[in-house]
């Protein structure tokens, strides 16, 4: 199972879920069995780590993603990946917009496809504060461990 994390920037959202589902699969019956990726479907920050908010929120739960690097969703991830798990809405449309024909029931919202919350989008904290990114933590750690039991129950 190969999974990719999709946000606008790959600075924040995504690269805290990859974080997040990285640390849940480690210490699962799963570990070794999924691989995790993140994407942004912006280039702006193409080749930077997290932002360093990012970094310090996870940190503070203990998940250092500070070897990440921002790179852009391009069309081999639509092969290479079994599911795209999108922080919100207007990713999974810039996603199914680039999708080969065909492939465009990959692309879903992370928080609805784990069962957490149907429809619900992670919101994008790159304006806010600390709590903003300790929030969108909180929400894309409950949706690892939610990924964790989807994949386990087969
Ligand atoms: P992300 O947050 O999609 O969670 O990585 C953002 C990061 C950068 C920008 C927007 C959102 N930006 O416009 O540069």
């Amino acid at each position: 199972m190969r999974l990719l994390v999709v946000c606008l920037g790959n600075i924040c959202r995504s690269p805290m879920a990859e974080g997040a589902l990285r640390t849940r699969l480690q210490v699962s019956p799963l570990a070794g069995r999924v691989q995790v990726d993140s994407a942004g479907t912006g280039d702006w920050h193409v080749g930077e780590p997290p932002d360093r908010r990012a970094i310090a929120c996870a940190r503070g739960f203990g998940v250092d993603i500070a070897m990440q690097r921002a790179r852009q969703l391009q069309a081999r991830d639509f092969h290479d990946f079994d599911w795209l798990l999108c922080a919100d809405r207007a990713n999974v449309r810039d996603v199914r917009r680039r999708a080969p024909a065909g492939h465009e029931d990959k692309a879903a919202l992370l928080l609805d496809w784990c069962g957490i919350q149907p429809g619900g989008e992670v919101p994008d904290p790159y304006t806010g504060g600390p709590e903003d990114f300790r929030q969108v933590w909180r929400l894309v750690d409950s949706a690892a461990q939610a990924v964790v039991a989807r994949l386990a129950a087969g």
